[in-house]
């Protein structure tokens, strides 16, 4: 007797190809939208090497300030006494842009580029690897090796962590100077939008997979006897993080990218913070 037993995944041959009937690739395609908007302004704001700083705030792509330009020399750079090393050393590069950024945009990049959510984005909007569940991929691969060859690259992931943690301490000592403007204390838009960008990335990190397993996923039993410990309740608030690491990616990513054009924007003089410090 014939048995027909039902087929469970799987797709028809070729890019795309799929039973789905819902809108599967809307997703790849706004993250595919997104991507390539913060890539590209990222990357532009970086090379500016100015603007970057309207007194009180400095933008988040350019911080920590290693080396800043000399005084007058650049609008809207960081003054020296905000530079950890002074001004741009000699023996700088030429054809290398007097720009902060360059330094530092590396720890958070790769953080971002190694972490677990973004791998599944863009291996489904940029590499169609394959661009959703249950639909053909970009090329057929005949057998799935898993992130081996040079994708083992991404086990960089953990280390990138360590860095994020510090970003977060810089970042919220950023934004605590904030509402200090030639110490007098005061708030102003920029205040809080710096503020929003240091919770968001620190959401963002504190929900990191690699983060949870260092403060327990790694054991066996968090708590003693049933009893919540540092370690059994930290691990719970992470996890609660992690439960939202998609929407924290997200959120962060856009509010990052808005603080440096906010600041930006100030810095050029086309909109005007609205602040206690303002005549
Ligand atoms: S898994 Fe996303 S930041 Fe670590």
């Amino acid at each position: 007797m014939a048995t027909h037993l039902p087929v469970i995944g799987g797709h028809a041959d070729g890019f795309g190809r799929t039973q789905r009937t819902d809108g599967w690739r809307r997703g790849p395609l706004i993250t595919l939208i997104v991507f390539l908007t913060f890539i590209g302004y990222t990357t532009w704001a970086a090379l500016q090497g100015k603007h970057y700083y309207s007194d009180p705030y400095l933008s988040p792509f350019y911080s920590p300030v290693l080396f800043t330009t000399p005084a007058g020399m650049v609008a809207g750079s960081a003054p020296v006494s905000h530079a950890w090393f002074g001004t741009f050393p000699s023996w700088w590069p030429s054809f290398v842009p007097l720009s902060p950024a360059i330094l530092i945009l590396v720890f958070p990049g790769s953080f971002r580029f190694t972490c677990y959510y973004y791998r599944k984005a863009y291996y489904r909007s940029f590499a169609g690897s394959p661009p959703a569940c249950a639909v053909g991929p970009l090329a057929q691969i005949r057998k799935y090796r898993g992130e081996s060859y040079v994708l083992l690259f991404q086990n960089l992931h953990r280390f990138a962590l360590y860095f994020a943690l510090l970003f977060i301490l810089i970042l919220g000592y950023d934004a605590v100077l904030a509402y200090f403007k030639d110490g007098v204390p005061g708030i102003g838009v920029g205040s809080v939008i710096l503020t929003i960008n240091v919770v968001l990335i620190a959401s963002y990190t504190f929900g990191c997979h690699s983060f949870r397993h260092l403060i327990g996923g790694r054991k066996d039993c968090l708590s003693a006897c049933g009893k919540p410990t540092v370690a059994s309740v930290s691990f719970k608030q992470a996890s609660w993080f992690n439960a939202r690491h998609t929407e924290f990616a997200w959120a962060s990513l856009l509010w990052v990218m808005l603080t440096d054009l906010y600041v930006r924007l100030c810095s050029m003089g086309v909109i005007h913070d609205l602040s206690t410090w303002s005549n």
